[in-house]
């Protein structure tokens, strides 16, 4: 998969992934990351991507010509199966839209700033618009990261033990299950017996209906669907 990121802030995006799982999936030649400088688009000798709105009111808005010179290069360079925008009032993002994400090609995701982009942007250049819940940030750049995180680690591949993406959180509806390491007793706090008595059809049910008691308790809408 090849991921082109086009924002004002490449560096504030760098180290996720430089590190970990992502880092892996980089070296492992399972994901190519390419950064993109909105202001090596501007024609202007400032540089200047941003400006007032039409009809006043404050904040910047990103204007469509650098944007979409941007776009328009790497549109010619490749096919991209989604260009994707980062924006609080997008399709909030889950486990089903990260799942559909991994098996694509190329992928293309431009970070909101200011008060957001030029609408024309959104409706001529934009497949899809994603939000990651109901807050706003400073700018799409750490919602772009998020996404690329939920993304690449279900690239077949990417984790060592593929059955752990499918026993995440969220793949089945249900929140994951409690998980213990060793110690069994620590100051006299438990491990459930079952996790060790070794016997795995038991430890399948009680893990199946610790994750229903959790989910019914902290997050009862995702049993509704
Ligand atoms: N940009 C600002 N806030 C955002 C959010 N919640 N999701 C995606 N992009 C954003």
């Amino acid at each position: 998969m090849r991921i082109d990121i086009i924002t004002v802030l490449p560096e504030l995006m760098k180290s996720p992934f430089e590190a970990s799982i992502l880092k892996r999936a980089i070296d492992k030649g399972l994901v190519s990351i390419h950064f993109h400088d909105l202001r090596e688009h501007s024609k202007n000798k400032y540089r200047q991507i941003d400006d007032y709105q039409f009809g006043g009111g404050a904040g910047m808005v990103l204007m469509v010509e650098p944007i979409d010179k941007c776009i328009s290069q790497l549109k010619s360079e490749r096919e991209y199966d989604e260009i994707i925008y980062m924006t609080p009032d997008g399709t909030t993002l889950n486990q089903s839209i990260a799942n559909e994400l991994s098996l694509k090609g190329n992928i293309m995701i431009l970070c909101g700033h200011y008060k957001g982009v030029d609408q024309r942007v959104r409706d001529h250049l934009i497949t899809r618009e994603i939000s990651i819940g109901d807050f706003v940030l400073s700018g799409g750049e750490l919602a772009a990261n998020i996404l690329c995180d939920a993304i690449i680690r279900l690239i077949p591949g990417v984790l060592s033990n593929e059955t752990s993406a499918l026993t995440d959180s969220f793949q089945d509806n249900l929140l994951a299950p409690p998980v213990y390491t060793r110690p069994a007793d620590y100051k006299g706090w438990k491990v459930p017996e079952i996790l060790t008595s070794g016997n795995t059809p038991k430890i399948e049910e009680w893990r199946e209906d610790q994750a229903i008691k959790r989910t019914k308790e902290i997050r009862p809408d995702l049993l509704d669907d």
